[in-house]
Formats: structure tokens, sequence, C-alpha cells
């Protein structure tokens, strides 16, 4: 049973016609109990209290306002006009000012609830915050293993270097038998020697060498292989670098846009309840004068014209009314700030998408081929 504006604004033109009602001076409404200056039975009146109390606010201020008029005159109130003011005030009382109260409470509590979805935001982000961390700990391990993966390779690349510096200086240094080749070119005791010496010396020269050259040749192959490792967890851990950071990126935005539109929802409605609370303000004061005609109608020969007069210049405190705002809780940068920074370095992580995605076709195709050839071999 809230006034709206528009009952407001055209409360003068109602109380012209309520005057007119209520002083009796209205013509052709014969039969209404506001006209009433003798006694009324009892049934009729209570069917003029029935339609005082159901009508509209605005007509019932018109109501009070017309019997204001007719105390100014200086003539008394009928009975029934009378038990109208009294069940006026009730309502006053009991349902319209508990009524405004109630609509500034849900008001308040909706600011409230909006104010604290932008704590949901932070809470999300709390929550986000974790997936990150994982993210992190797992990009950190990775790069862990591909510097310990580096490391290895580094050192069986200087073993492999210092290898091939051996063999060259084996090679470099050998040096076969001088034996001069018999003066006599016939076979004798001496020519089996010549030959069985230098056999001897390039038996073992070429078993050395052929070692070496093995030992070489697989230490090379395996530090080939070990490259290929090493890439490949080189590639692995950038893949988690470019997760991990577009994770942070996707977060960040997440919470901004949750806070942006929390914080859109908390404006909307506080320009929403400052607006409410304008008309509010606005009812109130006209309830509040209103209540003051109805206390002094009440009270018993009281209706005297100082007390009329203060009721008009009486002016009500609607400050329980105003909205309060709440200050917005600033963004939680210390969560934010946590996430971790994203760097702008010169990793191409489209590049290292790239790379992970032609390696899993490489190794789809290595699976197939040895499927082809296991096949084969037992067909
Ligand atoms: C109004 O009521 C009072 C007391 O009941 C009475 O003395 C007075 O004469 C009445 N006035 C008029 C104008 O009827
Ligand atoms: C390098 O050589 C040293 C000494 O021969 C050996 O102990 C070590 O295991 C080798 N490291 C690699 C990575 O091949
Ligand atoms: C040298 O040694 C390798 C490996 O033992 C052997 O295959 C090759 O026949 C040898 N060369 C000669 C000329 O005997």
């Amino acid at each position: 049973m809230m006034f709206s504006r528009l009952a407001f604004v055209a409360l003068p033109l109602l109380a012209a016609n309520f005057f007119q009602l209520a002083s009796g001076k209205a013509q052709g409404v014969k039969t209404s109990a506001m006209l009433q200056t003798g006694s009324v039975a009892g049934s009729k009146a209570a069917l003029e209290v029935e339609r005082v109390v159901h009508a509209k606010p605005a007509e019932q201020q018109a109501f009070v306002l017309a019997l204001v008029d007719v105390v100014k005159q200086g003539r008394n109130l009928t009975d029934t006009q009378m038990e109208i003011v009294n069940v006026l005030q009730r309502m006053w009382y009991d349902q319209i000012l508990p009524e405004m109260q109630r609509g500034h409470e849900a008001d308040a509590q909706l600011l409230g609830e909006h104010l604290a979805g932008l704590g949901t935001c932070d809470q999300e982000l709390a929550q986000r915050h974790s997936e990150v961390s994982a993210i992190a700990d797992e990009k950190s391990q990775l790069e862990d293993s591909q510097f310990r993966c580096d490391e290895g390779h580094a050192a069986m690349d200087s073993n492999a270097s210092a290898m091939v510096a051996g063999f060259h200086t084996f090679i470099e240094s050998a040096t076969p038998p001088s034996i001069p080749i018999p003066d006599v070119r016939a076979a004798s005791p001496d020519m089996d020697s010549y030959v069985s010496e230098n056999l001897l010396w390039f038996e073992g020269f070429n078993r050395s060498y052929k070692e070496m050259e093995a030992e070489v040749v697989a230490l090379q192959a395996l530090l080939v292989a070990k490259g290929e490792v090493c890439t490949g967890a080189r590639t692995t851990f950038e893949a988690k670098f470019c997760a991990w950071q577009s994770e942070i990126k996707q977060v960040t935005a997440s919470y901004s846009a949750c806070r942006e539109a929390a914080t859109g929802l908390y404006q909307a409605t506080l320009t929403a309840a400052k607006s409410n609370a304008a008309s509010r303000k606005v009812q109130y004061a006209a309830a509040f004068q209103i209540e003051c005609y109805l206390k002094v109608l009440i009270a018993p020969g009281a209706a005297s014209q100082s007390m009329l007069a203060s009721c008009q210049n009486s002016d009500a405190s609607t400050s329980a009314l105003d909205v309060q705002e709440f200050p917005l809780p600033p963004a939680n940068e210390q969560l934010l700030s946590g996430l971790g920074q994203v760097q702008g370095g010169n990793l191409d992580c489209d590049a290292v998408a790239a790379e992970v995605a032609a390696q899993v076709s490489a190794a789809a195709t290595a699976a197939e081929a040895a499927a082809e050839n296991g096949g084969m071999v037992s067909g």
C-alpha cells in the first residue's frame, strides 16, 4: 500500500474532491457517510469505514485533509468520521510505515548482497590461485629436469670430445715398426721375422683403432639420442610454461570481469535504492504530516487551530531512510601478484604448441611403423 509518486502529484486534485465530500458540498453523493453530520445507521457507517480503509492511500490522505478543513471551520467530526480517523491512524502505524521500513530494509539487504558478490570474486580467485600454483609447480619440476638433462648432455658431450681427442692422439702417435726390409729379397728367417713383426704391430693397431672408433661412434650416437631427449624435455617445459602464463592471464581476466560485473550490479542497485529512498522520503514526509493531523483529530477536544498549523509546519526527519553506501573492497592485489608474473620474454608459445603437435604426430608415425614391421616379422 505504498504511495506512488503519481498519487502525490494527484493529491491536490483528490483533496479538492474529498474536501467537497467531507464538508458536504458535493452534489449527487448524498449517501456518503463522509457527508453525514447527524446519526447514521450502524451498518451504513461500517460500510463507509470499510470504504475509506480500502481506498487508495492518496484518497485517504485527501480525506484526512478534508477533515482537517472541517475542523478548521470550527465544526465537529461525526462519529463515523472519528471512527475512520481511528482506523486510519492504526493503518499508518501498523501497515504503511512498517511497509516503508521493510522496503528500505529490503533495498539495504540487496545492496549488501551485491557487495558480498564482490567477495565471491575473491573466493573464486583464491580457488583458481591454487590451480595456477599447481601448474607453476609442474612447470618448475619440468624446468629442473630439463636443466638436469642439459647438464647430463653437456657432460656426455665433453666425454665424447675427450674420447675423440684421445682417438686422434692415438692415431697420430701410432708408430709402425721401422724395421728395414731385409736386403736379400728372398725367403729367409729374416724375411719371416720382418713380416710377422709388422703383422703383429698392425694387427694390434687395427684392434685398438677399430675398438676406439666403435666407442666413439657409440658415444656419439648416445649423445645424439640424449640431445633429442633434452630437446623434448625443453619443449615439454616450454609448453608448460606457456600454459602457466596463459592460465595467469585467464584467471586475471576473469577476476576483473567478475569484479566489473559485481560492481556494475552494485552500482545499478545503489542507483535504484537511492531513487527508491528519494520517493520513500517524499512518501514519508507526506505520511508524517498526515499522521500529525490524525493525532490532532483524534485528541479529545484538542483539534485546535494552532496544533493543526504546527502539523503544517512540521518537517519529518527522513535520515533513517538514507541509503547507506559502502566502500567497495579493492581488488586483492596480493592474490593477484601471487599468481605469478606474465613475462614478456621471447618465447613464442604458438611455435611451442606447433612443436608439441609435431612431436605427437612423429611419435604416432613411429608407433605405426613399428607395428607394421612387427607384422611383417611375425607374418
Ligand atoms: C462540538 O462538540 C463539543 C463537545 O462534544 C460541543 O460542546 C460543541 O458544541 C460542538 N460544536 C459544534 C459546532 O457542534
Ligand atoms: C664421462 O666420463 C667419466 C669418466 O670416464 C664417467 O665417469 C662418466 O660417467 C661419463 N659421463 C657421461 C655422461 O658419459
Ligand atoms: C681390423 O679389425 C676389424 C675389427 O676387428 C676387422 O673386421 C678387420 O678385418 C680388420 N682389418 C684387417 C685388415 O684385418
